[in-house]
């Protein structure tokens, strides 16, 4: 938004993670974030804050607060949207510029902005449902170039209209650029982000069950999912079949989706996400059997070496990572487990000191028995495969994303295992 020119004030409830951005130094890693962060705090127009006194000017109030799943259960936890809007009520009503929105980005149960629009009409602001569909590690150019925008407006055409035209001017370089804008209800909008969310996931799960079946087969699921991606219907994205998907979205996203569906008496239109939440499981364990086969039915007394921790590449958020999950079940069946990753490792090793964690991957491998690739990034697909032979004990690599070319390893002399594919 600053980026944007607009004048922005960041407010948290952590203050370390508000020092820290006041400092220009963003608390996760995106390429090329860093830069545009200092250059923002700098010029004046990005400011950060504790205290929700110092948004009293703002005429428009971003909500972007995690929803994660919460303990126990499948739901959306919510209790951070309620707080944020506990906090803002109060300050709602002092601005002199025209109308006041409160504009919702983060993930809820459709019926949560209905309830927010309740919650703020007696203060006059007007509440805009605008989900959002960054990816992490492309979070600012997803934000500034989208595929589309979604506005989820109030019923009222007077309202509905005021809060299109303030919201429009925040926008006015996307609009300007022709990115797509759909003007919904609350509800609508709602859906739209789970529904996307719902659709990449049984995206992967689907190209993953087609691995099952090529492994049973001695097929090629990269080539499979090329033939059919070549089908506009279908396309080539999110078909790379591997240990599955993590993060803080996708994975609570479509748990949440289902419990909502559950309370409004229509869970079985949402059934077949079970599966894709059990497909996507079982790649994990896909991965854990093999490696313990392959060492002859046990993981004692054997070295693991474990290249990624981040759920994803260009990120260091481990929540939900299925590499992580993957070395937690491997060491807690007795093997030594050394990870590395470029981005998480310093942070996994701050967060649990008696983890393994190497500085690269020629040092994770050492003395390995098997070396397992479970995030994608560069540093590790552009590994040399002699240098790492050199290093371990067994030259066996999973290949856990599909990430390697096989004839290249096997020709260093390694035992290549990839996925869904000889
Ligand atoms: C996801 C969506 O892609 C965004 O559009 C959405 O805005 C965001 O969630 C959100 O709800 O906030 P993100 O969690 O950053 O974004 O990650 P993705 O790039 O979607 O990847 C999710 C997982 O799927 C990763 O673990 C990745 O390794 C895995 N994946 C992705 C596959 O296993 N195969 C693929 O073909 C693609």
């Amino acid at each position: 938004m600053a980026e944007l020119g607009h004048d922005v004030v960041g407010i948290d409830v952590d203050a370390a993670k508000v020092a820290s951005l006041s400092r220009g130094v963003a608390p996760f890693h995106e390429p090329g974030f860093d830069e545009l962060l200092a250059r923002n705090v700098e010029s004046g127009r990005l400011r950060f804050s504790t205290d929700f006194a110092d948004l009293a000017h703002a005429q428009v109030h971003f909500i972007g607060v995690g929803t994660p799943q919460v303990q126990g259960g499948y739901a959306a936890d919510l209790t951070y949207v309620n707080s944020a809007v506990a906090s803002l009520l109060p300050h709602l009503n002092h601005h002199v510029d025209g109308p006041t929105l409160v504009v919702g980005k983060s993930t809820v149960p459709v019926g949560t902005a209905a309830t927010i629009a309740e919650t703020i009409a007696p203060t006059g602001a007007l509440l805009v449902w605008n989900p959002e569909f960054l990816r992490e590690g492309f979070a600012v150019q997803d934000t500034i170039s989208p595929d589309r925008i979604v506005y989820g407006l109030p019923k009222d055409p007077e309202s509905a209209g005021t809060a299109q035209g303030v919201l429009d001017d925040v926008y006015k370089q996307l609009i300007a650029a022709e990115i797509p804008r759909l003007t919904t209800d609350y509800a609508t909008a709602e859906l739209v982000k789970v529904a996307a969310n719902s659709f990449l996931a049984t995206k992967i799960s689907f190209i993953n069950a087609m691995a099952e079946l090529c492994e049973a087969t001695g097929a090629d699921v990269t080539q499979l999912a090329e033939a059919i991606g070549h089908d506009d219907r279908i396309g080539k994205k999110f078909l790379r079949a591997g240990i599955g998907f993590g993060g803080g979205c996708l994975p609570k996203d479509i748990r949440a989706f289902m419990a909502r569906a559950g309370e409004l008496g229509v869970d079985q239109a949402l059934t077949f996400l079970r599966e894709v939440d059990s497909i996507n499981d079982r790649r994990r364990d896909h991965v854990v059997n093999t490696a313990r086969d392959g060492l002859g039915g046990t993981f004692e007394g054997k070295k693991v070496a474990v290249l990624g921790a981040a759920f994803k590449p260009d990120s260091d958020d481990m929540r939900n990572s299925p590499a992580l999950d993957i070395a937690a079940r491997i060491s807690g069946e007795g093997a030594t487990v050394v990870i590395t990753d470029p981005a998480a490792g310093p942070k996994l090793r701050a967060a649990r000191p008696t983890t393994h964690v190497a500085d690269d991957a020629y040092t994770a491998a050492a003395g390995a028995d098997v070396v397992l690739l479970l995030t994608e990034w560069k540093q590790f697909k552009e590994l040399d495969p002699t240098r790492l032979k050199d290093a371990v004990n067994n030259p066996w690599i999973i290949d856990g994303r599909n990430a390697l070319d096989p004839t290249t390893w096997r020709d260093a002399g390694w035992t290549y295992t990839g996925i869904g594919r000889p």
